[in-house]
């Protein structure tokens, strides 16, 4: 057996902190492209295997995923997500996710596009002609609205409070503070008081909102809060009332951030990509014309579908995962130690040359039936795999397919000149200036 895989050359004190560095993606790719399948780094006293071929992805998150758990990140994430699906294990999680599950079947899936429509119109009935906008801030409000009104039932007026709770939580979880044991997040560090002010407000509203809900359970909805508060497990028992707030306090954040950025890159790329936006704008005209599309379109709108997907496949809001190993196991000829760090890039493997044609070009005829056949499982994976997959995908599919047929329907975006775009890896793959548009009536 090899001792360790190659790897960068360690700093002797701090070894290598990629996610600190200028360009954190540029750095992780070079690595993958310089070591090959998989390659070792230490950060600080953490030591990680970065694996980039897709069978040993599936290794990770499907065959042997029992030995691996979630990484120190999704741990220490507790303290603001509380223990729902996102970060729950074994027994615990297994129950969590039966629980939830029936919330994102197709067909309660489908009563949601109404709301998702309707509020697309909103926004976009706010938009002038030659005005400037931040899409991806557009976007994120939009989301968020979308996630809070579809499985919570309430039109919270709360929207702005948690919205703004959100942004803190999440602008300070990029880098390395994630990592932090728990004493050092009591420590006087710059922003951690605003932080921990942050995940009090959002509980309390979350509260809030559940107790709204708890009162009117007699109409009887079908919402996800409801769901929950109703679901009863074979042995009848139920989500205690934390749980049911974990749970809320997950979904708010998983469902609107990466669904907004899936979007956001997308119109980005179009405004990139003529060519693809004049399909895109003729699939829509000759499918929907001018009326409000709905969930029966979502399946026959074909080359939206495309669209996003390839623009999740060069800019993935999850950009990486990491799992942590119980015990010690075997990969490529390498012992990985219990305990070590075990990562994979969408971002690394969703480029990698090997996979994709052109890889950088934003192609979305790539994914036509036959030649995405050919793909290794595994090389494509902005939801994850494996039993821990996302549970919101359906949802974010159809979420991403309808918004943007709404939004192409009636308007072309311009990047501003000079915008810089740049992506940065933190918890999700956010757009460190914004992306700063034009907005231009059809
Ligand atoms: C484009 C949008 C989305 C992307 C790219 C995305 C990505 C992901 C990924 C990669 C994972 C797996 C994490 C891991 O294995 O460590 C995941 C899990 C999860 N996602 Fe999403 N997600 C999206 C939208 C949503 C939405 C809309 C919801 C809810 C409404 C949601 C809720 C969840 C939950 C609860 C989990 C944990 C599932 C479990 O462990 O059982 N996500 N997501």
């Amino acid at each position: 057996m090899q001792q360790r895989p190659p790897g960068p050359k360690p700093h002797f004190l701090i070894g290598n902190m990629p996610l600190a560095s200028r360009d954190p993606l540029a750095v992780i790719t070079r690595w993958a492209r310089e070591y090959g399948d998989i390659f070792y780094y230490r950060a600080g006293w953490i030591h990680v295997y970065f694996i980039n071929r897709p069978d040993l992805v599936e290794f990770v998150l499907l065959r042997n995923h029992a030995n691996l758990f979630k990484d120190r990140v999704i741990q220490n994430s507790r303290w603001f997500f509380g223990d729902g699906l996102l970060t729950s294990e074994g027994e615990e999680w297994k129950r969590q996710r039966r629980l939830t599950q029936p919330a994102f079947h197709r067909e309660r899936l489908g009563s949601y596009a109404g709301i998702m429509v309707d509020y697309t119109d909103e926004m976009l009935s706010g938009w002038r002609d030659g005005a400037i906008i931040d899409v991806h801030q557009e976007l994120m409000n939009l989301a968020l609205r979308i996630v809070v009104r579809t499985l919570f039932g309430v039109e919270a007026e709360e929207t702005n409070k948690i919205s703004r709770a959100l942004n803190t939580m999440m602008r300070h979880s990029a880098g390395v503070r994630l990592l932090l044991p728990a004493f050092a997040r009591r420590l006087p560090l710059p922003g951690m008081a605003d932080v921990r002010r942050a995940v009090k407000d959002l509980r309390d509203t979350v509260s809030r909102i559940i107790n709204v809900r708890r009162a009117r359970s007699e109409q009887d909805s079908e919402d996800l809060l409801s769901l929950l508060v109703a679901a009863r497990d074979e042995d009848g028992s139920a989500l205690s009332v934390t749980e049911v707030r974990d749970q809320v306090l997950t979904f708010l954040l998983a469902g609107h951030e990466t669904t907004a950025l899936a979007l956001s890159w997308t119109l980005y790329l179009l405004s990139q990509n003529p060519e693809a936006e004049n399909k895109l704008h003729q699939e829509v005209a000759t499918l929907l014309g001018h009326r409000a599309p709905n969930s029966a379109d979502v399946g026959l709108l074909i080359y939206t579908d495309f669209v996003i997907k390839e623009s999740m496949r060069l800019y993935p809001p999850a950009w990486s995962l990491a799992r942590q190993a119980a015990k010690s196991f075997e990969v490529e000829g390498y012992s990985i130690p219990a305990d070590a760090n075990v990562v994979m890039s969408q971002w690394i493997l969703q480029r990698d040359p090997r996979f994709f044609r052109d890889p950088v070009t934003f192609n979305p005829d790539r994914w036509v039936e036959e030649a995405c056949q050919k793909l290794p499982r595994f090389a494509y994976f902005p939801f994850g795999g494996g039993p821990r997959q996302c549970i919101g995908a359906g949802f974010a599919m159809m979420e991403s397919v309808l918004l943007l047929a709404t939004i192409a329907q009636r308007f072309k975006l311009r990047l501003v000149e000079h915008h810089p775009v740049v992506p940065v890896p933190g918890f999700t793959l956010r757009p460190k200036y914004g992306i700063r548009m034009t907005v231009n009536q059809r």
